[in-house]
């Protein structure tokens, strides 16, 4: 298969362009495209066909249910069985946004599209051309992340190309996203809701509109729990793993980088090649074979856009280490810190 490589504008997207790209989705097919979060990958949600597709191209476990994306928030009522007041409320402050609702499902979804369960995951995206793509293919769209399961999510066009070349049929390409790490999961088919995936919209912002929202023991957990405890199936499945053996170091700042000192120095004589997930403050103090800032201390929304990339780029170098700092588990720092936990495999050292 031929991928097509589509350029269009973010901020002002050619309809003609976005035509060619829902025509596609229509028929059936798969378009990797843009939203404010990552890069996701499209198939037509009420197409069991075009989904079980989809999952072969992302070589995804059939397990693990796809976001449903829609362009108005009306759309919702057209595939739930219920919309409980709790998420009306978070609808109208968080959408179009990185926020997605769990809810109990509408029979007329089909049943690949939620990979067997009774409920559904929808989101409505902030991006122009993800909004106009879903508009003009008038069909709800089915996108997980458009990279190869496991991997890092993309953030970039050229990530996608990377991972799904010749396995999908297009790719529009409006350069990086945004946020840079994906939407917050919210269930709200049950009561207390519950956040079981953060994501672009902080915790604390969820809270002053939902002060019951909890969140899921699985968020901040330092060591892999049962399966039998997961809520969604993404808990579950390997994550954002480098072919580099990712160590997370955690804890106080001084204390972190003397430990990623001491083990750079320890594998370098080992002969192993080391690469250093640093952030502006401390970078200068490390000599790794590889060292990265992911972006200041004190500013977790860009350190959130670096990371895939990031993690994408030192893999890219063949390093056999890579030693992660630990930040702050605050705004959009919960989301970093629950996928370098994951990408560690959960290979955590407190400093
Ligand atoms: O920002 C995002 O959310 C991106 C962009 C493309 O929108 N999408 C994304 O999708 O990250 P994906 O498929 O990589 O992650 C979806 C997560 C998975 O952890 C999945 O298990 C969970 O949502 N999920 C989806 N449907 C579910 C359901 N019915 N019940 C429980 N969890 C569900
Ligand atoms: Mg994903």
């Amino acid at each position: 298969m031929k991928t097509l490589m589509i350029k269009v504008d973010s901020d002002n997207p050619d309809p003609s362009k976005i035509q060619t790209a829902a025509d596609i989705l229509r028929n059936g097919g798969l378009v990797a495209f843009p939203t404010e979060t990552v890069y996701g990958l499209g198939a037509n949600a009420l197409n069991s066909e075009a989904v079980l597709r989809l999952f072969e191209a992302k070589k995804r476990p059939l397990d693990n249910p796809a976001i449903v994306h829609i362009a108005e928030a009306a759309d919702v009522y057209l595939l739930v069985a219920e919309v409980p007041k709790k998420a009306e409320l978070l609808m109208k402050e968080f959408w179009p946004g990185p926020l997605t609702l769990l809810f109990k499902r509408s029979e007329k979804v089909p049943s690949a599209s939620v990979a067997g369960l009774d409920t559904i995951a929808i989101r409505m995206p902030n991006h122009k051309v993800a909004l106009a793509l879903i508009r003009q293919s008038q069909r709800p769209i089915a996108a997980p992340s458009a990279n190869l399961a496991g991997k890092p999510s993309p953030t970039t066009a050229q990530h996608v190309y990377e991972d799904l070349n010749g396995r999908i049929d297009a790719i529009l390409d409006s350069g990086a996203t945004n946020i840079g790490v994906e939407s917050t999961v919210v269930d709200l088919s049950r009561d207390p809701p519950m956040l079981l995936r953060p994501g672009g919209t902080p915790f604390e912002a969820l809270k002053k509109v939902l002060s019951d929202l909890r969140l899921h023991p699985f968020v901040e957990a330092e060591q892999e729990l049962p399966p039998e405890k997961a809520r969604s199936p993404g808990m579950r499945h390997k994550h954002y793993a480098p072919k580099a053996a990712v160590i997370l170091v955690g804890g106080d700042i001084e204390a972190v980088t003397a430990k990623i000192v001491e083990l750079t120095e320890t594998y370098r004589a080992k002969g192993t090649k080391v690469a250093v997930l640093a952030t502006d403050e401390t970078q200068t103090r490390y000599q790794a074979d590889v060292v990265k800032s992911l972006g200041s201390r004190f500013n977790l929304a860009v350190v959130a856009q670096n990371l895939f990339r990031l993690l994408r780029e030192v893999d890219a170098e063949g390093v056999d280490v890579i030693l992660a700092e630990g930040v702050p588990s605050e705004g959009l720092g919960l989301a970093v810190m629950n996928r370098l936990r994951k990408a560690s495999g959960y290979h955590i050292i407190k400093a």
